[in-house]
């Protein structure tokens, strides 16, 4: 098999970057080690900067998103029994950001992907990326129980975290930068319309809890638990009871409870892998990048990465010219080492850790009332969160 860019993983980065290609004349071929069901079940944060929006919607995936997607023009912190909500708009001169969860942007681009782009192979499980750093860089991969051979002019490896494409990066040319926590988050998908009509990030003695949604009807609930916590072990009483503790407030707000029809753990981590670039392999997503989702930074990070790909590729055949493509990696980095602040600054802000000293819960309280009460502090939050436009 021979394709012009080959791409691994078919979740949000590796399906719009086949788009992007698509709309470009480009040919690629997706390679996916799950199956349909499972990549359009997975459930992901659901947060698209205008940026991600604007790219969605020229990129002609957007029509199910206009109609569905929920624009939110504001946040609420909420701590101490107090609330103050962050106004969007105001601060940032126009900006909003757009409710609509990953796997609708995943199932849009996937039924667009089957009708009208080039190959999506589900069940096939890339193995290699080798010759990256050659004029012919190819996939090894299997796919209905056979090995078979994808040869490239480029490869993206975009298949997040646990993926083998940044494997193919020699060790003596990789740094990595991580950072752990030492919880995690349990969420849960509630049928019953959200308790408020924007998101509700809560700082907590108990630690932090966030009401967000997927719908008018249905809400999306997190709370901070030890790591490694047993999404099982949590009965659903409990955890409403822990919620309402959480998001309690002085005043006669309400957590309206509902049938709970999924629930699980996210574990947190910060992580950057430089450089994103090797020879003719890119990677691209969680591949090179981890955000803990407090930001909800890590889809918007992948829509950048593929975009920056997709430019620099369509500028490289229109002019002759590899410059763009050659400086990849340093224009991603600057825009994701931003969220990495950012999802960092969020996460340290809103979660005790379990042996913080109780120095550390009031310099929180003092950092969420420095951003209530200044307006450069909040309008510093406002533009991280609305997000940063591409370069
Ligand atoms: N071969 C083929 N596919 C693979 C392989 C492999 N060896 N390894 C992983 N994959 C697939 C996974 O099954 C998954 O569908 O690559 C895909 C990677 O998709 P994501 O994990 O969704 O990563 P990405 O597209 O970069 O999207 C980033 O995901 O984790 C969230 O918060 C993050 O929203 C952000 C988004
Ligand atoms: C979500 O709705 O899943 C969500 C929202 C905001 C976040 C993280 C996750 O910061």
């Amino acid at each position: 098999m021979r394709t012009t860019v080959g791409i691994i993983g078919a979740g949000p980065a590796g399906l719009l970057l086949a788009r992007l290609l698509h709309n470009a004349g480009i040919g690629s071929v997706v390679l996916e080690s799950r199956d349909r069901a499972y990549v359009e079940q997975r459930q992901r944060a659901g947060i698209l900067e205008q940026g991600t929006v604007d790219v969605l919607r020229a990129a002609g995936a957007g029509e199910r998103m206009d109609r569905e997607g929920l624009r939110h023009d504001g946040i609420e912190l909420r701590f101490a029994r107090e609330r103050h909500r962050v106004d969007f708009p105001a601060l940032t001169g126009g900006s909003s950001v757009t409710v609509y969860a990953q796997t609708e942007v995943c199932k849009d681009l996937i039924a667009l992907q089957l009708k009208e782009g080039g190959p999506l192979l589900f069940d096939a499980e890339a193995l290699a990326v080798e010759d990256a750093d050659s004029e012919h860089p190819r996939v090894r991969f299997r796919h209905e129980g056979r090995e078979d051979v994808l040869e490239c002019d480029y490869v993206v490896g975009c298949d997040g975290f646990w993926g083998v494409a940044r494997k193919a990066v020699p060790a003596g040319l990789s740094r990595v930068f991580e950072r752990t926590y030492p919880f995690g988050w349990l969420g849960v998908l509630a049928d019953v319309p959200p308790s408020h009509d924007e998101l509700v990030y809560a700082r907590h003695d108990r630690g932090f809890a966030l009401l967000s949604m997927r719908s008018p009807t249905v809400s999306r609930l997190y709370l901070q638990v030890p790591e490694g916590t047993d999404a099982g072990s949590w009965r659903d009483e409990d955890i409403w009871d822990e919620l309402d503790r959480r998001l309690e407030t002085d005043d006669d707000w309400r957590l309206e409870r509902g049938p709970v029809t999924a629930k699980s753990v996210t574990p947190m981590r910060s992580f950057v892998h430089e450089p994103m670039r090797h020879g003719r392999l890119f990677l691209a997503g969680d591949a090179a990048h981890i955000v803990p989702p407090t930001g909800a930074k890590g889809l918007n990070l992948a829509v950048g990465d593929v975009v920056t790909f997709a430019r620099a590729l369509v500028h490289l055949r229109a002019t002759g010219s590899a410059e763009r493509l050659d400086a990849y990696s340093e224009t991603c980095l600057r825009r994701v080492w931003q969220a990495e602040r950012f999802s960092y600054d969020m996460t340290t802000l809103l979660h005790r850790a379990p042996d913080a000293p109780p120095f550390e819960d009031r310099i929180q309280l003092a950092r969420l009332r420095r951003i209530a009460a200044s307006r450069a502090a909040e309008t510093d939050l406002a533009e991280a969160y609305t997000g940063f436009p591409f370069e």
